[in-house]
Order: structure tokens, then sequence, then C-alpha cells
């Protein structure tokens, strides 16, 4: 039987217990993408608060694919190395492994911000964002996004990441060439599950002749909301492409963005929507007002809040031979001795509840806390938009910061 304060392993990267800070964008990175010092401070606090490992905010692989959130990280040249390797060396002095996530944002972004056109594997606009159709991209520019990705699980490697995780869930552009609601293709990247794999597959064995065994792992949707999107059967599919394909772990997530608060539920934190989004703020109250319902509809978070992927996870984890994290609505102490005890995943990561609580591990250890103080208001979702990551505890009227979070 395993136990929540354990010592662990995924791919030989040694964990002190079996509870992940899950990818979180912080925001808090200069203009060119490179951390800063309150990024270090935050991931210090983290580590020194008992997490087993930090995932990174997603970091961009290159320019066209880059965040349209708020000052994204940006892996995508050499430059850029000294100034993660220090943040790699100040996490490892707290002896905390430090995992980088990599991404391209692919139709998910917006054009002023990346100065490129929004790309995809089909031509299908994305109903989040409301840019124009993506471009969809052919055979070279897929090859030119292989080599951006296998570029930087090197320089990954290079500044001191204990390991890499490849971001293959939430609708970003790795996401939506296994997703058949985005990807439309009929040549062969597209159609068939192991075609829309593809681009995954040239990665993992590219990256693989240059990085040898350095850990590579990847978070996948087992599910969208969509019909004809990702559903858990293919999902196991794609499972075992990855384990096939030398990936050396799985976390397990859902939803894509225009699927609303699929992946990220809580509350529907509409006083946020309107004071980041210029047409509502400026609206007539009684415009606004009438607005609401809608996109309450369109934004919808459905039930249920908690562990809301940990049926698809145990699935998921059936079907391959390689650790499986489960991620999503995950509180309480005693679920994840559920989780763990039960043999039910192998580990379990959380992101809301560290922006309040960077130190909740250390709580659960010490037996002073059962459960996060995260109340799933969501404004901590919205607000990345425009400003570096923060903890709002629910404030409707407020961006002040609460006196709950002492972190940043
Ligand atoms: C503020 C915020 C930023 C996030 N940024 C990322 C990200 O950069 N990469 C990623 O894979 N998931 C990201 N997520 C999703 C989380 O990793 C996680 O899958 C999701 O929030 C569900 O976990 P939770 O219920 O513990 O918050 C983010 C979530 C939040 C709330």
């Amino acid at each position: 039987m395993h136990e929540v304060f354990e010592s662990a392993t995924i791919a030989g990267i040694s964990l002190t217990n079996r509870i992940l800070r899950s990818a979180t964008h912080e925001g808090l990175n200069d203009a060119q993408g490179r951390p800063t010092e309150a990024c270090i401070k935050l991931y210090e606090r983290l580590a020194k608060g008992g997490v087993g490992a930090i995932i990174t905010g997603y970091v961009g692989i290159m320019a066209n694919g880059k965040s349209p959130l708020y000052n994204m990280a940006m892996l995508d040249n050499d430059q850029q190395l000294p100034a993660f390797k220090t943040l790699v060396d100040r996490v490892h002095a707290q002896d905390t492994p430090v995992i980088l996530q990599l991404a391209h944002c692919g139709r998910q972004t917006r054009s002023k911000i990346t100065g490129f056109p929004t790309v995809a594997p089909s031509a299908i606009r994305d109903g989040m964002y409301r840019e124009d159709k993506p471009h969809a991209l052919n055979d070279s520019e897929i090859s030119d996004i292989i080599s951006h990705f296998t570029a930087a699980i090197e320089r990954g490697k290079k500044a001191g990441f204990d390991g890499v995780q490849l971001h293959l869930a939430h609708g970003y552009l790795l996401s939506s060439f296994l997703s058949p609601h985005m990807n439309k293709r009929t040549d062969n990247w597209g159609g068939s599950t192991e075609n829309r794999f593809r681009i995954v597959k040239e990665i993992l064995q590219q990256a693989r002749a240059i990085v040898g065994d350095y850990p590579i792992l990847a978070k996948i949707n087992a599910y969208e909301k969509s019909a004809d999107g990702m559903q858990l059967e293919e999902a196991v599919v794609v499972a075992k492409y990855l384990e096939k394909y030398g990936c050396d772990g799985i976390e397990v997530s859902n939803g894509i963005i225009e699927d609303g608060f699929w992946f990220s539920r809580g509350k529907f934190p509409f006083d946020i929507i309107v004071e980041d989004n210029f047409r509502l703020k400026h609206m007539p109250g009684f415009l606004r007002q009438l607005i609401k319902p809608v996109l309450e509809k369109q934004l919808q978070s459905p039930q249920p809040y908690s562990l809301f992927n940990l049926k698809s996870a145990e699935q998921i984890r059936k079907a391959v031979n390689i650790p499986v994290i489960v991620v999503g609505g995950i509180r309480k102490l005693s679920e994840i001795r559920d989780i763990i005890e039960n043999d039910r995943c192998d580990f379990v990561s959380m992101a809301k509840p560290f922006i309040i609580e960077p130190n909740l591990v250390q709580k659960f250890k010490s037996g002073a806390q059962m459960e996060s103080k995260c109340i799933n208001c969501n404004y901590c979702v919205i607000g990345i938009e425009a400003r570096p990551l923060k903890c709002y505890y629910g404030r409707t009227n407020s961006f002040r910061r609460s006196s709950e979070t002492d972190h940043f």
C-alpha cells in the first residue's frame, strides 16, 4: 500500500511525497518571458511549503504560440536559459524537483499579443477568443513546430529542470491535434487517432534522440464538452500511445477553453469578467445584467466541482504502466489519502489550492489543516488575463489582495 507522505519517484525524479503543484500560469515574468524574482520567490515558497514537485506554469516554445494571458514565460531561445537556470537552482536549493511545462497555444491566443495569425490543425474558429479563423498548418510548418518543441525540451534539460511536461490538454495546439473536434484534417496528421497523435509521436521520438532518457511527461484531456471532442475511450488509446512512444507519466485533466469552466471548476466569476473585459466594462449596467445569464450558460462549470477527473484517471491508469497523476477539484487530505492508499492513482496534483496556500502540504502533513481554503471562486483564472496570478478569495467588488494570501 502506498502512502501520501512517503518518498516516491516519477521516471527517476525523487519526490518526498505524492502531491504535486499542477501547472499554474503565474504571469510573473518580464516582457521577454523570463521568470522574475517574484516568480522565483513564489516557487521557493511552494518548495518550502512541502510540495512533492512543482510543475511550472505553461512556458512557450515559439512566438506564434504565446499565451494571451499576462506575461507568459518563454523558453524559445538560448538567451532565456540563464534566467530559467536561476529559477531551477533556487528551487533545488530547497530540495524540491521542478518540471517544465511546455506549450504552444495554437488557436487559443490573440494575434494582437503574438503578432502572428493564430494557427491550428484545421481552420476552425475558436468559440472563446473569437479571432479570425486560424491558419491551418501545412507540413513544413508542422515540422517547424515539432523542432521548436524538441529544442525547448533540450533547453529544459540544459536549464536543469528535473523533467518536462508536454501540455496536451485544454485545447492548446497539441491538444487540438489530438481532439477530433478541432482536427478535421484528412492527411497524415488527421483522421484516425494514430494520425492525430502523430505530431506528439514525432516530438517524443525527435526529443528522445537528443535528450536520451530525460523525463518527459504529458498532461492530457480525458474528455471534452462537445460530442465530437476527446472522450475517455479515445483518451485511453492516446495514453497507450504515449507510453509506447516513451512518455514517462501522464497527468489527467479535461476540457478546452471554449468549454468554459470545465477544467478549473467552480463559481461563475462575473464581476471580474466585467472588470477585465473592455466591452463589458463600458456597457450600460442594465445591458450587462441581460448578458450575464447568456455568459453564465456559455461558461458554465458542470458539477461536481470536486474530483472531476478521478474516474477517468483510474480508467487510464488501468490501461498503462507509467505513473498517472490526477488533477481537478482535489481539496481534502482525506480525498488524497483515499486516492493514494487505495491505489486509485499514483500521484495527485492541485492548482488553485496552492495559490491561496503555497504551504498546504506542510499543513496537511503536520495535521494543522485537513482541507484547502480555496472556495473555487475562479477569480484567479480570469485575473491572469490582465495581471499576475493572485488569490482574490471571492472578493466581488475589489481586486485588492486577500489578507489570506501572503505569498505575493
Ligand atoms: C490560475 C490558473 C492557471 C492555470 N494555468 C495552467 C497552465 O499554465 N497549464 C496547465 O496545464 N493548466 C493550468 N491550469 C489548470 C490547472 O493546472 C488544473 O488542471 C485545474 O485548475 C484543476 O485543478 P484544481 O481544481 O486543483 O485547480 C491553471 C489553473 C488556474 C486556476
